[in-house]
């Protein structure tokens, strides 16, 4: 659909790093982000209309075709992330947006990770809004690099982080003037050799890499991903914080994910872990986890869901009140649960 639109010289921002594989159908009903989310937004932000199949049958319309509607409660975006609880989308009315014609992509790499998250809200603070902000810990990229067998980073001794920048526009001198910008931030945080895609080809490799490391990690290990998010100032805080319980339990952990939106994806490496502390002392862990992320102001999922996994969760993010009325929401659509039982909700 995206290259569809794009040779009309439209744009779909939302591209999750699964885009070539997943369906629009998926991404409504998890709401997907992806890299460019930072820019542009989520899936949410993209749907206008939906006509939706209720679990009783009827065919119900969520909204209008428009950019603006204030038109009783919103169903659409009800329905967009509830993980095909409520109702299954038979159609959808999209934004698109005009494409933008150029874009400049510089990798830059940190000795520590802390002050690769620092940089995120600096570059913000300097007024520039990249189109991706991607962070990727130094062992994201050595497995994505085992795993492909391709090698576009040289990853030097003393280098911890990564951030994949991206901005985009249709003036190239603007976005060299951004690119500016950027360096001179991450340069004061004493960030290593900026390096910038020169070709197409170099750019690919990049995104390449990036959006191959949840695949690689999960190839190579038994693993749990969570996908925690917080405000992006309290990005070095949680990365602090997941280290530390993970010295805590005992597991280690590799973070990689979109900075730019406060949105860290952990995947917890089983390692050596024997399967008792794997299967029982590891959910007190992930529990630590995610109460820290709901004390540093964020929440459990920034754009993969909750379904089974997650759930059991769900009451570090919300009161039993909030609980009970999501609850009822999902009772009222869909009475005799039948729609993805058991998702969501112990
Ligand atoms: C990514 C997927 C895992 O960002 O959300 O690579
Ligand atoms: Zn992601």
């Amino acid at each position: 659909m995206q290259e569809a639109v794009q040779e009309k010289g439209l744009y779909y921002a939302p591209d999750p790093a699964s885009r070539g594989t997943c369906f629009i159908g998926g991404n409504i009903a998890e709401n997907s982000g992806g890299p460019r989310a930072l820019k542009y937004g989520v899936t949410k932000d993209f749907v206008l209309n939906l006509e939706v199949v209720l679990p009783n049958g009827e065919v119900i319309e969520t909204g209008a075709n428009t950019l603006k509607n204030s038109t009783g409660y919103n169903l659409t975006q009800l329905m967009v992330g509830s993980e095909g609880t409520l109702g299954i989308v038979t159609q959808a009315t999209l934004k698109l947006i005009p494409c933008p014609k150029r874009n400049m992509l510089m990798l830059v790499p940190f000795s520590s990770a802390e002050k690769a998250c620092q940089a995120v809200s600096a570059i913000f603070k300097a007024g520039i809004t990249p189109s991706a902000l991607e962070f990727m810990e130094r062992d994201a990229i050595q497995y994505t690099m085992d795993f492909t067998k391709e090698s576009p980073i040289k990853l030097k001794d003393n280098e911890q982080a990564h951030l994949l920048i991206e901005v985009d526009g249709n003036d190239t001198e603007v976005l060299f003037k951004e690119c500016e910008v950027i360096a001179s931030v991450v340069e004061a945080l004493e960030c290593g050799e900026i390096m910038f895609a020169e070709t197409e080809a170099q750019k690919e490799a990049l995104w390449f890499l990036r959006r191959r490391v949840g695949e690689a990690v999960k190839a190579t290990s038994i693993y749990k991903e969570e996908d925690t998010v917080v405000p992006r100032y309290q990005l070095p805080q949680l990365l602090k914080g997941v280290k530390e319980i993970g010295n805590r339990y005992g597991f280690k952990s590799i973070c990689y994910g979109h900075a730019g939106d406060g949105n860290l994806h952990i995947n917890i490496i089983k390692g050596d872990m024997n399967d008792a502390a794997w299967n029982n002392e590891l959910t007190k862990g992930i529990r630590e986890l995610f109460e820290l992320t709901v004390a540093l102001g964020g929440t459990l999922s920034g754009e993969h869901g909750i379904g089974y996994v997650q759930k059991q969760y769900m009451d570090i993010a919300f009161t039993k009140v909030e609980l009970e009325l999501m609850k009822g929401i999902k009772k009222l659509f869909d009475p005799k649960g039948i729609l993805n039982p058991g998702k969501i909700f112990t």
